[in-house]
């Protein structure tokens, strides 16, 4: 088998909200639209993934949070009712998911060999968390691609943010040696929001737009920074003033998937396609795309 390669990766952060106010079918509750930038932001995004074609989508979550080590979805079939325990108002979506269990035991053997502790999630009625779930769904509505799902251990959460980092960068280096060891043509998903103020009430109804904008005027002036230094391919700047983006921020980038994503690319100085940027309950949410085929690093299909 041919060596495999990362295609392309995108922040491709994880609202409830967009699902909700897409009313499709697998998610119960109904709205009337709303958050409309981001959407359509996604749908830019879905035809671009169509085109890539990848064997596998791989997708960091925030919100599936392992207190011991970095955990792997290793159930070739997951099914059920996943729910957000903060909106159970806006999203009670029954998923049903197909795992790419053989490059998922190949990451946690990298990661274990650079001497993360690391685990196989081998239970087979796990209730999969909503930030995996939105993501996949925004980017991936039809789920008729297989998926590798990674954990936060939160580590930068329990040591510094600079030591939960690099473990990070650890995670990452170890994604692309286990998708290069494969074989597989990869999308990396990193699901995670930018500025994470947010407002503490809802509108009624949630959908109401004439109630949504930035919580915080210096977390979107800082959103607009990071954004416009992605757009560059200021990478190398970015990592520099990623910390303090976090702490003042408090930029949820902080839970890692940001970094593993580019540490498994190769941080590279390539600029971002921006496709959007909206707020959720205050928050801010960008959806960015690297594409490695298009810029000549990755083969295309
Ligand atoms: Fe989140």
């Amino acid at each position: 088998m041919a060596g495999g390669q990362i295609l392309a990766g995108f922040l491709a952060p994880h609202p409830p909200h967009l699902v909700y106010a897409e009313n499709p079918e697998a998610n119960e509750p109904r709205s009337k639209g709303g958050w409309e930038q981001l959407r359509w932001a996604y749908e830019r995004a879905r035809r671009s993934l169509e085109e890539l074609r990848p064997d596998v989508l791989l997708v960091h979550s925030p919100h599936w949070i392992t207190q011991q080590g970095h955990h792997f979805l290793g159930v070739k079939h997951l099914s059920g009712r996943s729910v957000d325990p903060i909106f159970p108002n806006l999203f009670r979506y029954s998923f049903d998911l197909g795992v790419d269990v053989e490059l998922a035991e190949a990451c946690c053997e990298e990661a274990a060999e650079l001497g993360l502790t690391t685990k196989m999630m081998r239970n087979p009625n796990f209730r999969v968390d909503y930030g995996t779930i939105t993501t996949l769904h925004m980017m991936r509505p039809q789920w008729d691609i297989p998926v590798v799902g990674l954990s936060a251990n939160n580590s930068p959460y329990y040591l510094t943010t600079e030591e939960g980092l690099e473990e990070m960068d650890t995670l990452g280096k170890a994604t692309a040696r286990a998708i290069e060891r494969t074989g597989r043509r990869a999308v990396l998903l990193a699901s995670n929001t930018l500025c994470h103020y947010h407002f503490s009430e809802e509108p009624d109804p949630p959908e109401d737009m004439s109630r949504e904008h930035p919580q915080s005027y210096a977390g979107y002036l800082w959103d607009m920074r990071i954004i416009d230094l992605l757009r560059q391919g200021q990478t190398t700047q970015v990592f520099e003033i990623l910390p303090q983006f976090i702490e003042e921020a408090f930029a949820e980038v902080k839970s890692g998937a940001f970094t593993w994503m580019f540490a498994a690319m190769g941080y590279p100085e390539l600029p971002g396609e921006l496709h959007g940027y909206g707020t959720v309950i205050g928050t801010g949410n960008a959806v960015m795309e690297w594409n490695l085929v298009k810029a000549g690093l990755a083969e295309a299909a």
